[in-house]
């Protein structure tokens, strides 16, 4: 019987290919097949001029993405998880604002894939989140998920990481406390601060030392914009953040935020 199930699952590995998405909107889970997403009323083809993945025009057959999330509240946060582990940070408010940027669930269709991201790579499928008029949300190139298998709601980070968190009593619109937005929106899914946060790649920003502790606030600038124009190594794995994605002032706002969380290290 075991040896059957097996055989049977091993086969319709092969055969039906049927993708299924997870989203856990913390009102319980849902399961979308790829059949049932692509069935869906608002399924539309759309055109993405830029694409993060593909460095080229692409069109997709996808669904809106908000209309996966019912029930999500702005103030939320959602982690996409890859088919291989790594895992996305996106503010649901980002998700939600219909006036900005537009994120759409590209979905691969069965038997139909897209192409390859890279020689011997798998394609971006077979969930990829895409974005219609990236630059009205300032959606930055690590806020498109590829090959996405789960979505599920988390509490914001400020809550879940209190070690990530300015002193108490700043004002909203502090530089240092608009500097903790962008450092949510940009870094935090490569960098932990703290020792806290789910990111494993990047090097923790503030201990055992801060980068504003050790790099002249130019070369933390520059290393931000494009880190090979500070440092060049063939396997560098940061990304350089352009103006269109964090402007100037965020830059500025993201220095203040750094520096100061330099003054409130975590104890070891
Ligand atoms: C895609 C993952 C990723 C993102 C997003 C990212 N980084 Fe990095 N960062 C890295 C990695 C990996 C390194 C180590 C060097 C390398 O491999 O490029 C690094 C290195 C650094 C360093 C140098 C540390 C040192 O002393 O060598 C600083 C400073 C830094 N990142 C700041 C930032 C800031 C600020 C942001 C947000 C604007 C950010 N990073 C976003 C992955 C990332």
């Amino acid at each position: 019987m075991r040896l059957l199930t097996g055989l049977l699952l091993a086969l319709c590995a092969t055969l039906c290919q049927a993708a299924t998405l997870t989203v856990d909107t913390g009102h319980g889970t849902r399961t979308f097949t790829t059949e049932q997403l692509l069935a869906r009323p608002d399924a539309r083809d759309i055109a993405v001029p830029d694409d993060v993945s593909y460095h080229r025009s692409m069109t997709y057959r996808a669904v809106p993405m908000k209309a996966l999330l019912d029930g999500v509240a702005a103030a939320a946060h959602l982690q996409f998880t890859a088919l291989d582990g790594f895992t996305a940070e996106i503010p649901a408010s980002l998700i939600l604002d219909a006036h900005g940027a537009e994120a759409w669930l590209a979905v691969e269709p069965t038997g139909k894939p897209w192409p390859a991201l890279g020689d011997g790579k798998p394609s971006a499928g077979p969930f990829y989140l895409v974005w219609l008029h990236p630059e009205a949300g300032h959606v930055g190139t690590e806020q498109w998920p590829y090959q996405v298998a789960a979505v599920r709601m988390l509490a914001d980070p400020a809550s879940r990481f209190p070690a990530m968190r300015p002193a108490p009593g700043l004002a909203a619109n502090d530089p240092v406390m608009r500097g903790f937005a962008v450092f949510q929106r940009n870094c935090i899914t490569c960098h932990t601060l703290n020792g806290q946060g789910d990111a494993k790649l990047g090097p923790d920003l503030n201990i055992p030392h801060s980068p504003t502790e050790y790099l002249r606030d130019d070369m933390l600038r520059t290393l931000v914009r494009n880190p090979q124009d500070l440092r060049h190594w063939p396997q560098a794995k940061m990304p350089g953040f352009d103006r269109r994605t964090l402007s100037d002032a965020d830059l500025d706002d993201l220095v203040a935020y750094l520096k100061h969380m330099a003054t409130r290290k975590a104890k070891p």
